[in-house]
């Protein structure tokens, strides 16, 4: 079967297209999958790029989407023919996390699905939301997960709270998706207008170009009356985060996910105390997480926003694409 693996040290020039075995028969318990699509994530360049050391000869990519093809005995949640999407966490079932590293993430820790065919146990994936393409499912299991969670699960987000999204990549708009669809007011940043104005048709309320506004925390406070937003879906890092939290309420909620301005920095403590505001960092989801998701998707019919899919040989090209940050949404990889 046809699949592309990462030499080390890594880098694009080493995601090579091989010839692997065929997997074979699932054994009890598991499914054989056969994989149409996967998305792209920050992660999954972060591994490619050499930013996150893995294993040589890995198979890259942690979401994948596809069709089961065979199930092993025992196997009751899936049939022959079902649409399935893959987990992040595949062992993070359900309940609190505790998991603080990569080294069970398909594509980091353990070969991904930049690959035909994979055989798993079942509980590595979930079913795809009903009237999905294969791409579209791609894009869940970690954009849509991460913004899913840092809104419905760690804050619980109610119609009328208002929520700040930052730039246009593929979590913030989830994230606007998901908010504008549980009734909430929301404020998006872009370094871009052009992309503002197409967060706007997703339903954004109030527009901020950051890199013109380069205090947009005092842009959020006026369109917020002084008051500030009730989430924040942190996707800045160090370089942000002063900001957000002065963007935030009294009380308010900050998600802290992404690293796109670095791994570390200041954060201005006393503020956030005075604010009484919880700042929760978070990776992704449980399996739980992204049924209760998938449920909410199959109920409101949201479709994620697809900026480009690449054929799977131009991977190297996906990247390239995703890392020169013209993209609006996921970038994604057709098989
Ligand atoms: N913790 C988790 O579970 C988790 C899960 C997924 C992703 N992440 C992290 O979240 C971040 C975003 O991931 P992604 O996959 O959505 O990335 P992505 O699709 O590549 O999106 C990147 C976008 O972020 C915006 N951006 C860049 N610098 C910014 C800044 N200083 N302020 C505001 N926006 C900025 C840009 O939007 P414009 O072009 O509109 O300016 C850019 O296009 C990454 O750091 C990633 O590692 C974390």
């Amino acid at each position: 079967m046809k699949a592309i693996t990462l030499r080390q040290p890594a880098g694009l020039e080493q995601l090579k297209r091989v010839d692997t075995a065929d997997p074979g028969a699932p054994a009890p318990g598991e499914i054989r999958v056969r994989i149409h699509a996967n998305s792209l994530n920050f992660h999954d360049l972060s591994v490619v790029t050499g930013r996150l050391l893995t294993a040589d000869g890995r198979i890259p990519m942690s979401d994948g989407a596809g069709v089961v093809e065979a199930i092993g005995d025992n196997v009751t949640e899936f049939s022959v023919g079902d649409t399935v999407v893959s987990t992040f966490f595949p062992h993070w079932l359900d309940g609190g996390p505790t998991l603080a590293d990569f080294s069970t993430t398909p594509g980091d820790g353990v070969d991904g699905y930049a690959c035909e065919i994979v055989v798993r146990p079942a509980h590595w994936f979930t079913h795809a939301p009903r009237g999905y393409s294969h791409v579209e499912a791609a894009t869940l299991p970690t954009a849509g997960l991460t913004a899913w969670r840092a809104l419905v699960v760690d804050d619980a987000l109610k119609a009328g709270d208002t929520v700040l999204v930052q730039g246009t990549g593929g979590v913030s708009i989830f994230a606007l998706q998901f908010a504008k669809q549980m009734g909430a007011t929301v404020i998006a940043t872009s370094s871009s207008d052009e992309k503002l104005e197409r967060a706007a048709a997703l339903g954004a309320d109030h527009l901020i170009n950051y890199r013109r506004n380069t205090d947009w925390a005092a842009n959020v406070l006026d369109i917020t009356n002084g008051r500030g937003v009730d989430n924040v879906v942190e996707v800045g890092g160090p370089e942000t985060l002063g900001q957000s939290i002065r963007a935030c309420r009294i009380g308010g909620h900050i998600a802290l996910i992404g690293v796109l301005t670095g791994i570390a920095g200041q954060v201005p403590t006393v503020e956030l105390m005075l604010r009484q505001q919880k700042l929760q960092g978070l990776i992704v989801g449980s399996r739980r997480h992204q049924v209760d998701m998938i449920r909410a998707i199959d109920a409101n019919g949201t479709k994620p926003v697809i900026d480009r899919t690449f054929p799977l040989d131009e991977i190297a090209d996906a990247f390239r694409h995703q890392a020169a940050g013209k993209h609006f949404g996921k970038v994604c990889l057709s098989l």
